[in-house]
C-alpha cells in the first residue's frame, strides 16, 4: 500500500505558506501573461506551416479541436490549483489525492514535457536568430549552427546561440522571479502586439478562394494536425507551478489558466485562417517561417521582418517559462524527499531554488544544444497529454475522497467534463507515431528504476513522523 501513500493536505499547504516558503509576488495579471509566454512560440511560428500542409485551411479546425482539449484540461487544471496552491503543479496535486507512485510518474512525466519543449523552442530560437544576424551580413561558423546529425549531409557539433539563450535565462531566473516577470511581461506585450499586427495587416490580404477545398485531405488528416498543433497549446498549464508565488492563489490561479488559453485560441484562428487565406496551403511545404513568410507573399516584407523579431521574443518568454516551471517542480519532488534535498534550498538573498534552477537550466540547454529536436518534439506532445489525462482523472478522485475540501474553483459538469477532457487526450495521443510511443514507454520505465532505486526509500513519508517535522520547520 505504501506506493499509494499521500501526503497530509493542510499540511502540505500550512508548509507553503510557512517562513521556508517561497515569496509571493504574482497578481493575475502576471499569471495571464505567464501563461500566454509559455503558450505562443514555435507551435504558430514555426509548426503551422507543416500543420497547413497536413491539414489545409482546415488547420483552423484542428486548432479548435486543440484548443477544446485543452480548455476541458484546463477546467480541471483550475480546480485543482485552487484546492492545492502549493509549488509543483499537478505532481503536488497528485500526491496529495492519488498517492507517491501517480505523483513520481507525473513529476518525472513532466520533466519531458518542460524539459524537452525548452530544448525544442531553444533550437527553433536559434534559427530565427541566425536569420535576424544574417540580415546584418554576420554568420557564425556552420559546425556552432546546429545539432550534431541536425543537418544532412552537414558537419554540425553544437547548436550554440540555443546553448546560449537557456543559459542566459537561467541566470536570470536564478536572480528572482520578480525581476524575471518584469522582463516577460514586457516580453509577452510584443509578442501579442506582433500578432495583432500580423492580423490586422493579413487580414486585407486574405483571398477567400485559398480556403477551398476547406478539407483536402480529410477529417483524419485534420486530428492528426491536431495532434501536432498541441505543441502550440503547452504551456498554459505552467502557471500552475507558480502556485506558492501567487497572492490570492484561489481567485487568481483560475483566472490566469483560462484567461490564458482563451486568449491564445482566438489569436491562434485568427492566425490560421488569416496564414491560409493568404497562401494557398501547399506552399508551407518545408517552410519554418509560415506566419511572416504569409506576409513576405503578400508583398508586406517590413511587416514580415518583425513578426520575425516577434517570433525571437515570443520563443524567448516561453523558454523562460518553461524553464521556470520545471525548476519549481523539481524543487517541490525535492522538498518531499524523491530527488536530493539540495534542490530545494532556497537562496537567503534571491528567495529562489538556487541550484534546482542551474541544474535545470544546464541540462535542458545542453539538449537543445546537442539533439536534433525532430526527433524528441512528439515525445514533447504526448508527455503533456499524459499528464492531462492523469489530472482530470484526478479531479474526480478528489470529488470523492475529500469532498469537504474548500474549492475556490469548481470545475462545471464533474465527471463529464474530466471524462470529456481524458476522451480528447487520448484520441490525439492516438494520432502520434509508433516510434513515439516506444520512446515514452522507455522514459516512464527509467522513471520507475529512479524510484524504487532512490525516491522511494528517501521520500519524506518514508521518515518518522519527528523527521518530517524537523523538515517542515
Ligand atoms: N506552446 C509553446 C510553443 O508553441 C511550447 O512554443
Amino acid at each position: 500500500m505504501s506506493l499509494f501513500r499521500t501526503k497530509d493536505l493542510n499540511r502540505t499547504v500550512a508548509l507553503s505558506r510557512g517562513p521556508g516558503g517561497l515569496k509571493k509576488v504574482l497578481g493575475p495579471m502576471d499569471l495571464i501573461l505567464l501563461g500566454i509566454g509559455a503558450v505562443i512560440g514555435t507551435g504558430i511560428f514555426v509548426l503551422t506551416g507543416q500543420g497547413a500542409v497536413t491539414a489545409g485551411p482546415a488547420l483552423t479546425l484542428s486548432f479548435v479541436l486543440a484548443g477544446i482539449c485543452c480548455g476541458f484540461a484546463a477546467l480541471c487544471y483550475a480546480e485543482f490549483s485552487s484546492t492545492v496552491p502549493v509549488a509543483g503543479s499537478i505532481y503536488t496535486y497528485s500526491y496529495v489525492t492519488m498517492g507517491e507512485l501517480v505523483a513520481w510518474i507525473i513529476g518525472w512525466d513532466l520533466m519531458l514535457e518542460y524539459g524537452l519543449a525548452t530544448s525544442a523552442v531553444s533550437a527553433g530560437w536559434s534559427g530565427y536568430f541566425q536569420s535576424l544576424i544574417g540580415s546584418f551580413g554576420l554568420h557564425l561558423p556552420r559546425e556552432l549552427t546546429a545539432a550534431p546529425g541536425a543537418v544532412p549531409g552537414v558537419t554540425t557539433w553544437i547548436n550554440l546561440p540555443a546553448l546560449c539563450i537557456v543559459l542566459v535565462l537561467t541566470f536570470m531566473l536564478s536572480l528572482g522571479v520578480r525581476e524575471s516577470a518584469r522582463v516577460n511581461n514586457i516580453m509577452v506585450a510584443i509578442k501579442v502586439g506582433v500578432v495583432l499586427l500580423f492580423i490586422l495587416v493579413g487580414a486585407r490580404h486574405v483571398q477567400p478562394h485559398n480556403w477551398q477545398p476547406f478539407m483536402p485531405h480529410g477529417m483524419g488528416a485534420t486530428v492528426s494536425a491536431a495532434a501536432l498543433m498541441f505543441f502550440a497549446f503547452i504551456g498554459f498549464d505552467s502557471i500552475t507551478s507558480a502556485s506558492e508565488e501567487v497572492r490570492n492563489p484561489e481567485r487568481n490561479l483560475p483566472i490566469g489558466l483560462i484567461g490564458a488559453l482563451g486568449i491564445c485560441t482566438v489569436l491562434y484562428i485568427l492566425v490560421t485562417a488569416i496564414m491560409t487565406g493568404i497562401v494557398p496551403f501547399d506552399k508551407f511545404k518545408g517552410i519554418d517561417h509560415p506566419v511572416s513568410l504569409a506576409l513576405q507573399y503578400a508583398n508586406e516584407n517590413w511587416f514580415a521582418s518583425f513578426v520575425d523579431l516577434g517570433a525571437i521574443l515570443g520563443m524567448t518568454t516561453v523558454m523562460l517559462v518553461m524553464t521556470y516551471g520545471q525548476t519549481r517542480i523539481i524543487f517541490a519532488m525535492s522538498r518531499d524527499g524523491l530527488l536530493p534535498k539540495r534542490l530545494s534550498k532556497v537562496h537567503p538573498r534571491f528567495g529562489t531554488p538556487f541550484l534546482a534552477t542551474w541544474v535545470v537550466g544546464i541540462v535542458f540547454a545542453l539538449l537543445g544544444a546537442l539533439v536534433p529536436l525532430e526527433v524528441l518534439g512528439e515525445l514533447v506532445n504526448i508527455g503533456t497529454l499524459a499528464a492531462f489525462c492523469l489530472v482530470s482523472v484526478a479531479v474526480i478522485v478528489l470529488r470523492k475522497k475529500r469532498p469537504d475540501l474548500p474549492r475556490a474553483f469548481r470545475c462545471p459538469g464533474v465527471p463529464v467534463v474530466p471524462v470529456l477532457a481524458v476522451a480528447f487526450c487520448l484520441t490525439l495521443m492516438a494520432f502520434l507515431k509508433a516510434i513515439t510511443w516506444i520512446a515514452f514507454g522507455i522514459w516512464l520505465a527509467l522513471g520507475l528504476v529512479v524510484y524504487f532505486a532512490y525516491a522511494r526509500h528517501h521520500s519524506l513519508l518514508n521518515q518518522p513522523a519527528s523527521a518530517r517535522e524537523e523538515v517542515a520547520t
